[in-house]
């Protein structure tokens, strides 16, 4: 990543999709610290905050911590509830108005009962928050003797979020990858050509379908 006199904006997204790579928070700090000599906003989409596998499950949030910094949030990831369609910006307060300014353009409201449901929901956050890192420990231990154990399959392993980036060792381009493993298997995993990563694919861990999934994995790779 490289900052200079003519950066505006530098875009980071903490917890990552796809690798599950988690900043941590000195990191983040000299980040601010660079962007602050320049100048440079930063907008970071903390879809995944609270999601981290170690220490504490929150990694800072941008805004707490940058003047220029910019949050955002949702129901979708943390919280497990994609369909309400509700999420959040967190900045200062001109830029809020600015940004409530612009909104009205093309969002008259959103939904009141996707709104009454979203507070439920914050309301009780921990007790969800448990049941998804119930999920997610189940998850990583069963990716994680997966990656050790199958020689065709490589991976950093995620430290918060849902996914993990997975590098299979077998010469053949990731969209045919993916595309033969749904078909022959009904295993749906997004190749890595999508996210400019040839060779790997991405891989959804929070499921209790994982173990079969990545047997039926192991099985396709061996007859590539
Ligand atoms: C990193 C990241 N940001 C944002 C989103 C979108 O979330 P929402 O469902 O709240 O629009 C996703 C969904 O896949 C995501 O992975």
């Amino acid at each position: 990543m490289t900052m200079s006199s003519k950066t505006k904006l530098l875009c980071l997204n903490n917890p990552n999709n796809p690798t599950g790579a988690v900043i941590p928070d000195e990191m983040l700090k000299e980040i601010v610290e660079i962007a602050n000599k320049y100048n440079i906003w930063i907008l970071s989409d903390e879809v995944y905050r609270g999601l981290n596998l170690y220490g504490n499950p929150y990694s800072l949030s941008i805004a707490d911590i940058y003047e220029k910094g910019i949050s955002v949030g949702s129901m979708s990831k943390t919280y497990s509830l994609p369909g309400l369609r509700v999420g959040w910006i967190t900045a200062r307060e001109d830029l809020i108005n600015e940004i409530n300014h612009q909104r009205q353009y093309n969002t008259i409201s959103i939904s009141i009962i996707d709104d009454y449901f979203a507070s439920l929901a914050l309301e009780t956050k921990n007790s969800i928050a448990y049941r998804n890192f119930d999920i997610m420990r189940k998850g990583l231990t069963v990716l994680e003797e997966w990656i050790a154990s199958e020689i065709y399959a490589d991976c950093i392993l995620p430290r918060g979020g849902t996914t993990a980036l997975i590098r299979y060792k077998k010469d053949i381009p990731s969209r045919d990858f993916a595309r033969n493993l749904q078909r022959s298997t009904g295993v749906a995993v997004l190749p890595g050509e999508t996210l400019e990563m040839e060779g790997y694919f991405r891989l959804g861990f929070c499921t209790d379908a994982l173990s079969p999934a990545l047997s039926l994995i192991s099985e396709f790779i061996r007859e590539l």
